[in-house]
């Protein structure tokens, strides 16, 4: 790094031959990448071609946040996800499916290896390793070839792709995790010559994107015709399905919990027996001691057989008792809730033209919209508005703030707290919400400079410095035209803040990579769809466009920058400037 700074800075005053230096000493390893991720030479000398022309461009801004190599290997991941390179795959060498071997040996199986052993030399199984690395999902591939291959340390590889450290090892587990059971049905194919269940090949054909099965895949029907029970596959799916129902009837606990005050209780940390946890709270004993053993078996509060009490430890506590912990999370089991209590509805929605409004749902969606995002807002608003430009500083000595889709105000809250000096208006179309919201302000102290509105999104009046849509402009009917309307009513220098339920471009990778991507299209194939097929427009962005789709939505809305600024497990947060 310290020999790159000196030729960075050699390079910047125009000295031809710390060119040539840095392309010696970096070309090797970046073509080395290219061709583990693209599987090609001939599409790696593309890439890497690219990156240098970016790189060159780039030098001036490049500011020293990482290292260089780093930062050349993130230019190189995005040169090779653009364009179409990737569908051009070729095999990938013997030597570097070796060190991936390493890599995944402390997972591997014993079973399975040895049986693998048993039959086939470990460069034979490199081989195939080589051969099954272009199947992983993109950004599973490109995590295990930067890490296990190029030698990448965690961070970089995180800053290489854009991800937060702890979804790096995500990707790099499930890369693996992939690999290894690619190469254990291999095996079976290989030893039994029998052949790889069908399953499995659909879903490949998901993870590779492939909409159009190749002519020797079987198609859907000829699968369905032909498809045998494979027993283990299906006993595993019954334990996934049981985890499923278990948590379903746990979320269901969490809420009845909560509203009965049991974890509250529960919350100094002293041990208490059923008896005195239902006398605390005036429920019936029996009752409770069932509902408290469900929590243990459930390992969500502690047990201590010999004296027969239960404890919520002080991470229990943080996670189900305490409003203000950022952990605080029991309380949005309203919003699962309402997905039962509005089964009806949805269901009618389904039949008909798939139109519910917001407002048609059972009111413990919007109390568990609130507490779903309440706590992240509380904890991690000021930062996300603190990587804006400029934002911060105008903020601090007054400004003008609009969150439209403000729902219950948990960020309206927020945003007044942080800017004392700043008046803030808070839009929302749901009148009952707004109500909520206004209550809200006035307990957390900061009505004097909140005001609210309810109005549609391409309604209101005024000039913001700051245009905020919090988890809410994938559920309108017109995003394109609700961003517009937020353009023209912004200040000359203002942004406009838009933050997203997470989600990865490109649905095959998102339903494989993104671990929340279940939950999110589920929520929003009961909730937000619906509601944006309510509304005028109806274009049903859906909670899990993702960033290329919500930048095209921005762009075509007339907004000249859209760029992420921040990404949680939960949400994408990105600024758009006219
Ligand atoms: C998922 S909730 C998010 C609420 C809040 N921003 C939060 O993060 O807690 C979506 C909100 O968008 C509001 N909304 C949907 N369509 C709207 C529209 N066309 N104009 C204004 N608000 C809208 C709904 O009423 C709802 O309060």
């Amino acid at each position: 790094m310290g020999d790159d700074v000196d030729l960075l800075a050699r390079l910047r005053a125009g000295d031809g031959a710390a060119l040539t230096q840095l392309v010696g000493r970096h070309h090797r390893w970046l073509m080395h990448a290219a061709v583990s991720m693209t599987g090609s030479r001939e599409l790696a000398e593309d890439a890497v071609q690219d990156t240098w022309v970016s790189v060159l461009r780039g030098l001036t801004a490049f500011r020293g946040d990482s290292s260089l190599r780093t930062w050349m290997f993130r230019i190189l991941v995005n040169e090779v996800h653009s364009g179409q390179r990737r569908e051009r795959r070729s095999e990938p060498t013997i030597a570097r499916s070796a060190r991936i071997q390493v890599a995944m040996g402390d997972g591997l199986d014993s079973g399975w290896e040895d049986a693998v052993d048993e039959r086939i030399s470990a460069n034979a199984t490199a081989r195939r390793l080589s051969a099954l690395l272009p199947r992983l999902p993109g950004a599973q591939r490109d995590a295990v070839v930067l890490h296990d291959i190029e030698g990448l340390t965690n961070d970089a590889v995180a800053s290489c792709l854009g991800v937060s450290v702890g979804y790096e090892r995500v990707l790099l587990h499930r890369g693996r995790a992939r690999l290894r059971s690619l190469l254990r049905d291999d095996s079976t194919m290989t030893r039994g010559g029998s052949v790889t269940p069908l399953r499995d090949r659909s879903s490949v054909l998901v993870e590779e994107g492939n909409a159009h099965p190749s002519t020797t895949e079987p198609t859907m029907t000829e699968r369905t015709q032909t498809q045998t029970i494979d027993e283990t596959k299906l006993e595993q799916l019954m334990h996934q399905m049981v985890g499923y129902m278990t948590g379903g009837a746990i979320c269901f606990a969490i809420w009845i919990g909560d509203e009965l005050g049991f974890y509250r209780v529960l919350a100094g940390g002293e041990p208490m027996t059923a008896q005195q946890v239902a006398t605390a709270t005036g429920c019936n004993e029996r009752l409770v001691r069932e509902w408290l053993d469900g929590q243990a078996a459930g390992h969500l509060i502690d047990y201590d057989p010999l004296h027969d009490v239960y404890r919520l430890s002080a991470e229990e506590a943080a996670a189900l008792a305490e409003e203000d912990s950022p952990a605080f999370v029991a309380r949005a089991m309203n919003a699962l809730g309402s997905f039962f209590l509005d089964a009806d509805k949805v269901m009618e929605a389904y039949r008909g033209d798939g139109a519910l409004a917001w407002g048609d749902h059972h009111p413990c969606l919007f109390s568990g919209t609130e507490w779903l995002f309440r706590a992240g807002y509380r904890s991690m608003l000021p930062g996300w508005l603190a990587a804006i430009d400029g934002l911060d500083a105008t903020l601090r000595r007054g400004g003008s703030i609009a969150d439209v889709g403000c729902g219950h105000g948990a960020s309206v809250v927020v945003l007044a707290d942080t800017y004392p000096n700043a008046t803030v208006t808070g839009i929302d179309n749901h009148a009952a919400s707004i109500e909520v919201a206004r209550r809200r302000a006035e307990e957390a102290g900061v009505d004097d400079r909140s005001s609210f509105l309810v109005a549609d999104s391409r309604s209101y009046d005024g000039n913001f410095d700051l245009i905020c849509f919090f988890d809410c402009l994938h559920d309108m009917g017109d995003p394109v035209g609700a961003a517009r309307h937020a353009r023209e009513h912004l200040t000359e220098d203002g942004v406009v803040m838009l933050v997203e339920p997470f989600a990865l471009d490109g649905r095959a990778t998102n339903m494989v990579d993104n671990p929340m991507s279940a939950l999110f299209y589920t929520a929003s194939s009961a909730i937000c769809a619906p509601n944006s097929l309510s509304q005028d427009v109806g274009l049903a962005l859906g909670a899990q466009a993702g960033e290329e789709r919500l930048s095209a939505v921005m762009s075509e809305a007339g907004y000249s920058t859209c760029r992420r600024v921040a990404e949680t497990p939960m949400n994408l947060i990105l600024e758009a400037r006219a």
